[in-house]
């Protein structure tokens, strides 16, 4: 396989030093920064040192004792990675007393290993194999029948990857991984000497053991001991494709290792900027679902939603829709009909959904998913900074001294960003965690939150408030900084509000049910404490007051001068791949790209000039309206590109009634989704793995998402969009997604810089990215804000219309599990299922008790929107009269509970508080078992011969 420019492993991590010093090593000089080990500049220099247990995303370590070198003037035989360089030194890798150490060390290693290299399916692709041949090993002096560990048993518990310790060498490189990388801790070497072996937790299988399958052991490995089971079944790669991870919105950067047109693992990107060479066990093993047997790869049509599908022509199907689409608007008007973009689509399919939406529709509907996740954010920072995007890059934490979590789950939905803070947390940063439930990061190994702020689901407002109450009335606040950068009308009267006795800590404990002087101490160390940085996720905007707690959040941030530099700043971490990007497009019914508002002239002028077209002024329907629209009888037509609504958006009830009421619904997916059971035409999507095209991260981080496959329904999905918009009689002319970008960069100011040639140059860019910021921008906001100065708003807390009372006396709120993915659609289809095969409910042991529940029971959950039945799980993570839920599992739909309150800014729905009761149960609802009945004969399709084009 020909090596990517990433795949060199220099042994040691490079040296961030910025002194250089000189040396000579085998004759060449070479200027590397001070620390450097001798290996790593050998490396650079072009030598490569034999080495085993080094690896340079690990620390060294210095146990094979392979990597020996001579270095003049000093006695010995050094190791390589743990001796630094020193300016003058002369060094030798190559003499003949080295040579023959070098091979006394295999002979030991080969002795006690099974030599049946041509039949290992790491063979072509050993470390050990590779440093057999460099040290010139020709023969084992102590025969092969000595005490050996050949006949210890392979661990094929985890469903991804074998460990075989017969081929172990105990180089500890995954034990180190593990610790390092990933920070689990899950593996250790168990006893000493001969009787060494990798044991995970307390020596259990792989699956049962506290290992979360990130896969970091497994590419540490130097030998086959631990080795992916599709390697084993496919064979080496032959060639590799870099990508970006289709899951969340960390946007990790993955080598496709490919065998023919066949995936054979995804090994993560050392260069890639957000994740460094990491992963999770989503992006690293979870693509199978892309090869699975439920995959739509035909279009489909039928005239009633109670009708079999009917497999037709991708001609026949796009002009059933175009027709379908027409017909409506002429007899219902011309905004009866709208698209809903997605978050798991590129950039450019996105755009091309919202511009024909826009243009052969000739209206504003359109709405994107991100409706009910981060619309708030967007609304909050804007309204704050200037800007609708978190502040800093991922690295920034490195440089963190006090790391605040709000109402987000990382080591479970963010995972490799949550190895990168847990790195900077066993360092030394400070932790609060603002979370309902006690959270993973609360409590783990070498790390233990500083203050857990455990509050009353529905009171971000009221705590973050209280804090900024202590900030300003205990005189933290940095005055300075607000004097320069802040406008000072509106700091003056925030700070009036917020010194308000009745919002102190004290005042508001009741309600929240944070004690004052946790809140006290919090307040104290984020304001005191050097670069303090808020994390945030869907436990801050998913309330009806999320937009008011991001600007908790970032009056929280300028109050203390915590913005616009390393190491701080306010970061929204996004749940899916592209919710950044697909909000950047103009998604939204009132702006267009890059977050100009539909009814600025200018704006739209630019727009029309460009497209050829008339664009209404007036902004279009948000999905909830549309759906309202659709129960009154006004909006009959609806388009959507991968996007689940009757799973993922709340009360259930409500978008069914809506999608029922309408009269042509266009669903794109890879699957047949929960949506398309009430759709008259279905259009197979494309993964990931087969189109081209760009995602946006949290870090506003522009990646190319690079097909390394064909589609196997034929086209990519941006393809598909321009046919339907053609036979809407609105064509499109692109060849490639690369032109649509170009397109996008002519029309938006912040993605003006940036182009597929510059993103195949540098990897991938941070928006804005402009005359002013060639290379993108990671830190935003470091002179001034977007907006100039930035605003403080204040920030009333007022408790949400959903309450407890003796029907409903718990509060419900919701997140997700590591393993699993959103609804599920692509996980489901995975072996991660074996991880979490339902979703149950969390429980409190006291009202466990009080309701006669007992773990594992079945019980009922009720909300005043409807009511579902699941498996309980007694636990203290979550405080008595709070209980948790996943909503990944389309038979349990989290969602038939969940209210229709939503945000009072961007109708993002209230999904983190709901009032419930909990009450023993005897199994499934009535509609569960109706669930199971219908889905099944809504996938019931009609194999006829493929019907032709109209
Ligand atoms: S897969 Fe990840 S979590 Fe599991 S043992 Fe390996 S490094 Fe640790
Ligand atoms: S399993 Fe692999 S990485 Fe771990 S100690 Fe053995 S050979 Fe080294
Ligand atoms: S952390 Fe997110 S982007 Fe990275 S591999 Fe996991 S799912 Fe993919
Ligand atoms: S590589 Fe240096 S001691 Fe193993």
């Amino acid at each position: 396989m020909t090596p990517l420019a990433d795949d060199i492993d220099r042994g040691t991590p490079a040296s961030q030093a910025e002194r250089t010093v000189s040396l000579t090593i085998d004759g060449t000089r070479v200027d590397v920064p001070e620390g450097t080990s001798i290996m790593h500049a050998a490396s650079v220099a072009g030598f490569q040192v034999p080495k085993l247990c080094a690896t340079d995303s690990l620390n060294a370590f210095g146990s094979c004792r392979l990597c020996l070198v001579e270095v003049d003037g000093r006695p010995g035989t050094p190791a390589s990675c743990t001796t630094p360089v020193m300016q003058g030194m002369v060094v030798r890798t190559q003499t003949e007393r080295l040579k023959k150490l070098r091979r006394g060390v295999m002979e030991l290693y080969i002795s006690d290993h099974p030599l049946d290299c041509l039949t290992c399916a790491a063979n072509g692709d050993c470390e050990l194999q590779d440093m057999a041949g460099a040290v010139g090993l020709r023969d084992v002096r102590y025969g092969y029948n000595g005490d050996n560990h050949l006949a210890d048993t392979k661990d094929e518990s985890n469903p991804y990857f074998t460990y075989d310790p017969a081929k172990c060498i105990v180089c500890s490189r995954c034990v180190r991984a593990c610790e390092e990388v990933q920070g689990t801790f899950a593996l250790t070497i168990d006893g000493r000497g001969f009787e060494s072996r990798v044991a995970a937790s307390a020596d259990v299988p792989f699956l049962e053991s506290e290992c979360v399958s990130c896969g970091a052991c497994v590419q540490a490995c130097p030998t086959a001991t631990l080795i992916e089971k599709s390697v084993i079944e496919i064979g080496t790669p032959e060639r590799s494709i870099q990508t970006t991870c289709a899951y969340c919105g960390v946007g990790c950067s993955f080598n496709a290792e490919m065998r023919g047109d066949e995936v054979v693992r995804m090994t993560p990107s050392k260069s890639g900027k957000a994740n460094s060479g990491h992963s999770c066990i989503k992006g690293r093993f979870a693509w199978g679902y892309a090869q699975h047997k439920d995959r739509i790869l035909k279009p489909m049509i039928r005239a009633s939603i109670d009708d079999p599908w009917q497999e037709v022509t991708w001609e026949h199907a796009i002009g059933h829709a175009a027709s379908g689409f027409k017909r409506i608007q002429a007899k219902y008007g011309r905004t009866s009909v709208g698209g809903i973009t997605s978050s798991r689509c590129t950039n450019e399919e996105t755009f091309l959904v919202q511009k024909m939406v826009r243009a052969a529709f000739g209206n504003n509907n359109v709405d994107t998913c991100a409706r009910v996740c981060h619309s708030p954010t967007g609304y909050g920072l804007r309204t704050t900074f200037g800007t609708s995007a978190g502040t800093q890059d991922f690295v920034s934490v490195e440089k963190a001294d006090v790391i605040v979590v709000i109402g987000a789950n990382p080591t479970e939905a963010h995972p490799v960003f949550a190895s990168r803070m847990k790195k900077r947390l066993r360092e030394g940063a400070r932790l609060i965690v603002i979370d309902p439930r006690s959270i993973d990061l609360v409590h783990m190994p070498h790390i233990d939150a500083d203050y857990h702020l455990a509050l009353r689901p529905g009171t971000n407002v009221a705590v973050l408030t209280a804090m900024a109450h202590v900030i300003v009335t205990e005189g933290l606040a940095n005055e300075a900084f607000i004097r320069d950068r802040c406008e000072a009308d509106a700091y003056e009267e925030w700070k009036a509000f917020v010194s308000d006795p009745s919002r102190s800590p004290e005042a508001t404990e009741a309600a929240t049910g944070v004690p004052a002087e946790t809140i006290r101490g919090a307040a104290r160390l984020y304001a005191r404490k050097g670069n303090s940085a808020i994390y945030y996720g869907l436990g801050v905007t998913e309330h009806s007051q999320g937009t008011t707690a991001v600007m908790c959040i970032a009056n929280l941030a300028m109050v203390t001068g915590n913005i616009g530099r390393e190491g701080v700043g306010v970061n929204p971490l996004r749940g899916q791949n592209n919710v950044q990007g697909s909000c950047d497009m103009g998604s939204f019914p009132h702006e267009l790209s890059g977050y100009r508002h539909i009814s600025d002239g200018a704006v739209r002028a630019l727009f029309e000039a460009a497209w050829g077209v008339h664009l209404d002024a007036e902004p279009g329907l948000r999905i909830p309206n549309m759906l309202d629209a659709a129960v009154d009888g006004h909006f009959k037509g609806l388009y959507v590109q991968g996007e689940d609504i009757a799973q993922s958006d709340p009360d259930t009830k409500h978008v069914v009634g809506g999608l029922k009421a309408m009269e042509c619904v266009v669903v794109q997916d890879l699957f047949l989704n929960e949506t398309a059971y009430y759709a008259h035409v279905f259009l197979p999507g494309s993964t990931f793995l087969e189109k081209n095209g760009t995602f946006i991260n949290a870090e506003r981080r522009t990646q190319l998402v690079r097909k390394v496959m064909a589609p196997k329904n034929g086209y990519e999905d941006w393809e598909i969009t321009l046919k339907l918009s053609e036979a809407l009689g609105y064509p499109m002319h692109y060849s490639h997604p690369s032109e649509v970008m170009d397109e996008i960069a002519r029309l938006t100011p912040t993605f003006a810089g940036i182009s597929y040639d510059k993103l195949e140059k540098l990897g991938s860019i941070q928006w804005p990215c402009n005359d002013a910021a060639p290379e993108g921008t990671p830190v935003m906001h470091r002179a001034a804000f977007a907006r100039g100065k930035g605003l403080f708003v204040l920030t009333e807390y007022v408790a949400t219309d959903e309450k407890v009372g003796p029907r409903f006396p718990l509060l419900l709120t919701t997140g997700r599990i590591l393993s699993q993915y959103n609804v599920g659609a692509q996980t489901r289809r995975t072996a991660n299922s074996l991880w979490h095969q339902e979703d149950r409910l969390e429980i409190h042991p006291h009202d466990a008790e009080q309701r006669g529940i007992s773990d594992g029971n079945w019980v009922k959950l009720a909300s005043r929107a409807g009511a579902t039945t699941l498996r309980a799980l007694i636990t203290d993570r979550v405080a008595p009269g709070v209980v948790y839920t996943t909503f990944h599992h389309p038979d349990t739909q989290a969602n038939v509970v969940t209210s229709d309150y939503s945000d009072w800014a961007t109708n993002c729905p209230e999904y983190k508080v709901t009032a419930v009761q909990v009450t023993p149960s005897n199994g499934p609802t009535d509609w569960q078992v109706e669930y199971g009945r219908h889905s099944e004969q809504s996938r019931h399709i009609r194999h006829a011969e493929a019907v032709p084009a109209e």
